[in-house]
């Protein structure tokens, strides 16, 4: 990578909700003598960011901030020629995040980005995997809690199983993992979910193509199982398939990785204690779904959380998630891992994606290029970061206790 380049690391869209979040922890986290600035499309914005930085870090007076827009890829390319790692929180994704993806495989540029939207990330792959092979960029999507806590969090599993002998050469690898969270969304975060939602036959098309350009190793099998709504005595709580980015992700991570063994199964679930709570949620979003089909419907609803707009300081210190994870390798080798934190979709996310950012930019990592997931670019490095930066990564002992009391 391009040493002599003005910017280790370019943060675009940081006049948002979670771009804010994210330079501050860079404000008060960038390691000295990081070289960073801040883009986006509205300079009296980003003075006034930068304003609000320098009261966290005097250093912070003198960032640099340049002028950038989704619609003007000329702007993104010189943002991505001047930078060694492009970060960006400007979504929705699908609709405001093609042309930067496709400045940085050109300009062999890191970029990264918290998308959880699984059509953006297949269409990526199909347009610009192959370039930024060329070039040597990786292309990192979903490095908030889409998907950080769940890609790592089987890492960890898997590492932790091998130390302790219970994952032989060649052993058939099943993994589940059980989410838990509190906590409430931003306005992008709603306007992504609701996109998500209302481009269902597009995401299955992507999808479709990408299964056909990238079809796995043949030695090796990677599955996600999901099956129906069941009692689970392994999360103590109803297990409810959670067809989000994340399994997903975690299957890239083990078709990339062979140390994930010959045959990798990863079911991915919400944990939810109390039956009315998963009826609630289970109607609550098959209403927004169906909602989400209708455009003008879907105008009305995305006026509903402003852009910029989330959860306040004392909501977002209130909110937690917890990912149970059970890796199982045969008759009775089972450990129990999890991975725990404050608020998953703002404080911990800015956290995950700038730490991500900074490993890529600063740590000595395995080669790798093109599309790939956190697991695969930083993989332990990041658990190491996360978990010195707070995140916890723990195997338990026993098998997991009832679920907290809360949410
Ligand atoms: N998966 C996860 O774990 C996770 C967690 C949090 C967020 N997210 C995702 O992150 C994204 C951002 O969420 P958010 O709540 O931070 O959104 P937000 O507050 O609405 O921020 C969006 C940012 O994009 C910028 N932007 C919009 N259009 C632009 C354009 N044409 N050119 C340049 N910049 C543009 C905005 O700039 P202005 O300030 O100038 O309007 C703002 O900085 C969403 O897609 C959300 O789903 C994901």
């Amino acid at each position: 990578m391009d040493a002599e380049r003005p910017y280790d690391l370019v943060l675009f869209g940081a006049t948002g909700f979670t771009g804010a979040l994210t330079a501050e922890y860079l404000a008060r986290h960038a390691p000295a003598g990081c070289r960073w600035a801040l883009a986006g499309r509205d300079r009296a914005k980003l003075e006034a960011l930068r304003t609000r930085l320098a009261s966290l870090d005097p250093g912070c007076a003198g960032l640099p901030l340049l002028a950038a827009d989704a619609a003007d890829p000329v702007s993104l390319r010189e943002v991505a020629a001047a930078a060694r790692v492009v970060v960006s929180t400007v979504g929705p994704y699908l609709q405001h995040g093609e042309p930067l993806v496709a400045a940085c495989a050109d300009a062999g540029t890191d970029y990264l980005d918290l998308t959880g939207e699984p059509e953006f990330v297949d269409r990526m792959y199909l347009l610009h995997h192959r370039r930024a092979v060329e070039t040597g960029a990786r292309l990192v999507h979903s490095c908030g809690f889409d998907s950080v806590p769940h890609d790592l969090g089987v890492l960890f599993t898997l590492e932790r199983m091998r130390e302790r002998g219970a994952l032989p050469d060649g052993a058939t690898v099943s993994v589940r993992g059980f989410v838990r969270a509190g906590g409430t969304f931003s306005g992008g975060t709603f306007a992504s979910a609701l996109t998500v939602m209302s481009r269902r036959g597009a995401a299955a098309r992507a999808a479709r193509a990408r299964r056909a350009a990238d079809p796995g190793p043949a030695d090796r099998r990677i599955s996600v199982t999901a099956g129906p709504v069941r009692r689970s005595a392994e999360a103590r709580a109803w297990a409810v398939p959670l067809p989000t980015i994340d399994p997903l992700v975690v299957a890239r991570s083990a078709a990339a990785r062979p140390d994930y063994g010959r045959a990798f199964r990863y079911g991915h679930y919400a944990a939810v204690r109390r039956l009315p709570v998963l009826l609630a949620g289970g109607a609550g979003l098959a209403l927004l779904a169906l909602a989400a089909q209708l455009p003008a419907l879907r105008r009305t609803l995305t006026r509903l959380r402003k852009p910029g707009a989330g959860p306040t300081a004392e909501q977002r210190a209130d909110s937690w998630f917890t990912v149970r994870f059970v890796g199982e390798s045969g008759a009775g080798r089972r450990l129990f891992t999890e991975v725990s934190g404050g608020d998953p979709g703002y404080t911990e996310t800015a956290k995950m994606l700038a730490e991500s950012a900074l490993s890529l930019a600063f740590d000595e990592l395995p080669a790798s290029a093109g599309q790939v997931t956190p697991a695969v670019a930083m993989g332990t490095a990041l658990i190491d970061r996360l978990t010195a930066a707070g995140l916890s990564f723990t195997v338990l002992d026993a098998p997991p206790a009832a679920a907290p009391s809360r949410g």
